[in-house]
C-alpha cells in the first residue's frame, strides 16, 4: 500500500489496538444546526482530546476548530442536499486538493444504496476512491440509509459490501442484529454511526457489541455530543473500544466521571 494512504489509515485506525474512536460532528452539512452542535466550538473543544478523529465539514473545521489541535480530521466532501427535500441526491461538495490542503487523513462520502440518487452516489465515490489512490487520501464511505431503508443486516451488508467493491478504505455503517454477517461480506474495516440518542448504558452497549462483532470501532455523534455529560460519554467509549471493558465497566465509568464534574 501506498506510505501515505498506510499512515493516514494508521492515524485513523490507532495501531497500538487495531481500534478507533472518531467523533462525528458533520451533521449540520444537511441537518443545519443540529441539538447540541448549535456552538460547534463550544461542544467539539472539549471532546477533541478523547477522539482519535473529527469527521466534519470544511466550514466547521474552518470556523470551529484550532489548526494547533493534533486531532487528525475526517473531511465530509459529499453533500449538497438538506432535510427538506430528497436526501440521496448528495453531490461531492468538496474537492480533493481541498482536503489535502486542509491535512485531512480521510475523505467521507455517503452512498444511498436503494434511494433515488443511487447511481449518483456510488459513480461519485468510486470516482473519489480514484482520486484518493492519486494522493494518497483514505475514502471513507457512509452507507446512509434512506426513510423508506430497513436496517438490517441483508440491507446494511449490501450497502457495506459495495463500498467496499468500489474500493473504499473504511465503511461507516450502522450496528444490527446478525452483524457480524455485515463485517463477514466487507472485506475493509467497519466503524459503526450511533444514530438517534439512546440511553447511556445503550449506546455503550451498542458499541461494545459492535466490536464484539467484529467493527473496528465507532465514529459516533449524537450519542456523545447530545449526552449531558459528552465528555464522559466519549470516554466510557474510549474505554470499550480501546481498553476492552465491558459495558457495565464503562457505564460505571460514565457515571463516576459525570459525579467527578467531566462535561
Ligand atoms: C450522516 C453521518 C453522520 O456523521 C453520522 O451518521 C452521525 O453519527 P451519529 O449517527 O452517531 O449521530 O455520517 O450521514
Amino acid at each position: 500500500m501506498d506510505w501515505g494512504l498506510a499512515n493516514r489509515l494508521n492515524l485513523i485506525i490507532r495501531p497500538e489496538t487495531g481500534r478507533t474512536v472518531m467523533l462525528a460532528v458533520d451533521h449540520g452539512y444537511f441537518q443545519g444546526p443540529t441539538t447540541g452542535l448549535e456552538n460547534p466550538r463550544a461542544t467539539i473543544t472539549p471532546l477533541l482530546p478523547y477522539a482519535d478523529t473529527l469527521m466534519l465539514t470544511r466550514g466547521i473545521l474552518r470556523t470551529s476548530v484550532d489548526p494547533s489541535s493534533g486531532t487528525p480530521v475526517v473531511l465530509r466532501v459529499s453533500g449538497g442536499t438538506s432535510v427538506l427535500k430528497e436526501l440521496s441526491n448528495e453531490g461531492l461538495a468538496t474537492c480533493m486538493e481541498e482536503a489535502l490542503r486542509l491535512n485531512a487523513v480521510a475523505v467521507a462520502h455517503s452512498i444511498f444504496v436503494g434511494g433515488e440518487g443511487e447511481r449518483e452516489s456510488l459513480l461519485n465515490l468510486a470516482k473519489l476512491v480514484d482520486e484518493g489512490q492519486r494522493y494518497g487520501m483514505p475514502v471513507l464511505a457512509v452507507t446512509a440509509v434512506g426513510r423508506e431503508m430497513a436496517r438490517d443486516a441483508r440491507y446494511l451488508g449490501l450497502a457495506s459490501r459495495i463500498a467496499a467493491e468500489l474500493g473504499a478504505n473504511i465503511v461507516k455503517t450502522y450496528y444490527c442484529d446478525d452483524f457480524e454477517k455485515v463485517v463477514a461480506g466487507c472485506p475493509v474495516p467497519i466503524v459503526i454511526a450511533g444514530g438517534k440518542k439512546l440511553a447511556e448504558y445503550e449506546a455503550i452497549k451498542m458499541a461494545y457489541n459492535s466490536i464484539k462483532h467484529g467493527a473496528v470501532g465507532v465514529d459516533m455523534g449524537r450519542n456523545i455530543f447530545q449526552c449531558d455529560a459528552p465528555v464522559a460519554m466519549i470516554r466510557a467509549v474510549r474505554a470499550v473500544v480501546h481498553e476492552k471493558k465491558t459495558a457495565g465497566q464503562a457505564l460505571a465509568l460514565f457515571e463516576k466521571l459525570k459525579n467527578e464534574g467531566a462535561k
